[in-house]
């Protein structure tokens, strides 16, 4: 992958959008992935109507995103991404638990403490719309990851399970690496996401 240009020129904020772009894109593909994907799982109406909802948000945000593209004069699909969401995907196909715990709660909070910044320096570099849309995509996201809790406590819960424990285990098989701090912890408590779970799998502050 090209390495991003700074936000002050149109070519770096193409290549920024882009790349959200491509994340919703994937985003809504784990929405429907999760619905049909462990339909024969016993789960409640209320599970799939949920992760509908999330998919339905997430085409809302690609919208918005290539929207912004053709404003620059470019489109999706101009420029490469990569695909690690679509491997987070793979590596956690075969178990409902370790799926909530890699997509919504270590990648898509992950987006809730990167999203406030970059869209402060998109405002700076000039761009107040490009920085309302990820402002719009980010209040979104909060409940995308409060969704994703819910569901992962009631499996748990259901099959009698420790959640922090299981999710520490799963985070731990299932993803590279550790968690990047520093925390958006305003942002994780309004998901309900306590730190308790992802704290004790941050890695050291980068300096
Ligand atoms: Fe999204
Ligand atoms: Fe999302």
């Amino acid at each position: 992958m090209p390495k991003r240009r700074a936000f002050g020129s149109v070519a770096g904020r193409i290549a920024l959008v882009h790349a959200l772009a491509h994340i919703e894109l994937n985003a809504i593909d784990l929405g429907w992935d999760l619905v049909v994907r462990f339909s024969a799982e016993d789960l409640p109406r209320a599970f799939f109507d949920d992760w509908v909802g999330v998919a339905a948000e997430e085409a809302h945000h690609f919208e918005l995103l290539a929207g912004r593209l053709t404003d620059f004069g470019a489109g999706y699909g101009d420029l490469p991404a990569h695909d690690g969401l679509w491997q987070a995907a793979a590596a956690t196909a075969d178990d409902l638990l370790a799926r909530l715990a890699v997509v919504p709660l270590v990648l898509e909070a992950r987006g809730l403490d990167v999203t406030p910044e970059m869209a402060v320096r998109l405002e700076r570099a000039g761009d107040p719309r490009s920085a309302a849309i990820l402002r719009q995509i980010y209040c979104d996201e909060i409940h995308h990851v409060a969704v994703g809790l819910r569901w992962f406590e009631h499996l748990c819960r259901i099959r009698g399970f420790v959640p922090e424990v299981v999710f520490h285990e799963r985070v731990r098989r299932c993803f590279k690496g550790d968690l990047k701090p520093p925390f958006n912890h305003e942002a994780r408590a309004a998901a309900g996401f306590p730190a308790r779970y992802y704290e004790p799998l941050a890695g050291s502050a980068p300096s």
